[in-house]
């Protein structure tokens, strides 16, 4: 469920209308509903609750601070992965303690950063990354709480570039190294090994995956256990489904019900569990508002070119994913009563939704039916809440999108437009580097 509905055949985002929207605040905008976030969030809260989850909302899905602070708001804490999630996650009120730091690549500078945070757990991905981490807590007199990626080898029949809890990706490491691992490691007195963590892939479409996980994971917790060592947290990631077409994804209570069983024994002896939604929070609590450029046909198609295309949103190109896109505005007969691949509606025709990037890869929908369309109309990509904006690119020199959060009536810009300006303000002024003097050089690395 979501708050993007047509009213006299004109989309609203809860009681704002987004033709008056686009107007204002221009396009391509991204457009996120305040009561989606809190509806998703306390759904997923909800669903969960006989596991007593602490939530930490997957940061890179949606990092804009409007809607951080929104999650923050009602409890979330988070999961980052760089240090500038972890600027973005502390400045939206989340104390350190309730975000966790994953990631397979978290520099010296990064590391020292979450030291001084205060976060929460380190999630690890090797042994040199716990002897990094435990090194630079002990130089700083720090002591901090670490979990340990494993990686269960289940296949979670999402796309190959998604897929992170197979035995060849690089994520984690093998749930039969776990024992060793904490035989070697845990007992550090600067870096506490005592949580598992798991993240097998996004989305996953069905609770079996995160079941035949866990029933791996669970075992090496009782092996654990009998080694002597105190495990307090797991970890189970994020990944859960979005409904990006109608009635495609499963609810929260359809994974909860074969999860939470899994995760009872554990709970039952003290161990805290989080969870890490990213894309079933954010992505249809978003739509992308796109304007229409030019209508052109050739031969073989139709197609609507947009400002909007995969500098944009680039899921469609990366992973063929599919968003539902339609008219902000339509005829009586044209309003969709679903967000489906083909509406069984009169008086389609089938476009391809691209572009002004000149690649083939361009694209926000292919041989999609859509009613007819004019130069100058408002187009809704919907379902781009998540992993839109944060994968947004400047490719071919186009300034970064608008942001605007609503709440009810109210809209706000939580993050404006991009100018030449902004475009250019790293450039204006060329540095030489002193080669040979790395203490000047060193002044380029960022904050
Ligand atoms: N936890 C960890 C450790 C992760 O790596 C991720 C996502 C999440 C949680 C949240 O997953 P979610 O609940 O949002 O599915 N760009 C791709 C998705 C990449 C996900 C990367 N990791 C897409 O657009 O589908």
């Amino acid at each position: 469920m979501d708050h993007f509905s047509y009213r006299d055949g004109r989309l609203h985002c809860e009681e704002v209308d987004l033709i008056d929207l686009a107007r204002l605040a221009g396009t391509p905008t991204y457009v996120y509903s305040r009561a989606t976030l809190t509806h998703h969030y306390t759904r997923l809260a909800e669903a969960f609750a006989a596991a007593r989850p602490t939530i930490c909302f997957s940061v890179k899905s949606c990092p804009n601070l409007g809607v951080l602070r929104t999650l923050a708001a009602l409890g979330s804490g988070m999961d980052v992965v760089s240090g500038g999630e972890l600027c973005r996650a502390l400045l939206a009120g989340v104390p350190g303690e309730r975000i966790v730091y994953a990631g397979v690549g978290k520099t010296d500078a990064e590391i020292i950063e979450a030291l001084d945070a205060g976060v929460g757990t380190f999630n690890i991905e090797s042994e040199m990354e716990f002897q990094v981490i435990a090194a630079l807590a002990a130089e700083r007199g720090a002591t901090a709480r670490a979990a340990l990626r494993v990686n269960p080898d289940v296949d979670p029949a999402t796309h190959k570039y998604t897929t992170t809890g197979t035995a060849e990706t690089k994520f984690g490491v093998d749930l039969s190294r776990a024992r060793e691992f904490f035989r070697r490691f845990a007992g550090h007195r600067h870096l506490r090994l005592t949580g598992l963590h798991l993240h097998i892939g996004s989305p996953v479409a069905s609770p079996e995956p995160y079941v035949r996980a866990l029933e791996k994971t669970a075992a090496t917790v009782d092996d654990l256990a009998r080694d002597g060592h105190v495990i307090d947290t797991l970890d189970v990631g994020g990944g859960f489904g979005a409904d990006y077409r109608t009635g495609q994804s499963i609810l929260a209570s359809d994974y909860a019900a074969r999860i939470v069983p899994r995760l009872a024994p554990m709970v039952e002896r003290g161990i805290r569990i989080i969870l890490e939604p990213g894309r079933f929070i954010t992505a249809n609590a978003g739509v992308l508002l796109a304007s229409v450029q030019y209508v052109k046909q050739s031969t073989a198609k139709k197609f609507l070119v947009c400002d909007a295309g995969m500098h944009t949103l680039i899921r469609p190109a990366l992973y063929g994913a599919f968003h539902f896109v339609w008219p902000a505005s339509c005829a009586p007969q044209h309003v969709p009563p679903r967000r489906d691949e083909r509406p069984d509606l009169p008086g389609l025709e089938p476009c391809d939704v691209v572009g002004p990037i000149c690649e083939s890869s361009d694209f926000l929908a292919q041989d999609r039916p859509l009613p007819p369309v004019a130069r100058g109309d408002v187009l809704a990509v919907f379902g781009a809440g998540a992993y839109g904006m944060s994968m947004a690119s400047r490719y071919n020199s186009h300034p970064l999108p608008a942001e605007v959060l609503v709440d009810g009536p109210r809209a706000s810009v939580v993050r404006r437009r991009e100018t030449y300006d902004d475009l250019l303000a790293h450039e204006r002024e060329p540095r030489a580097l002193t080669i040979g003097n790395p203490a000047a050089d060193r002044r380029d690395t960022p904050p």
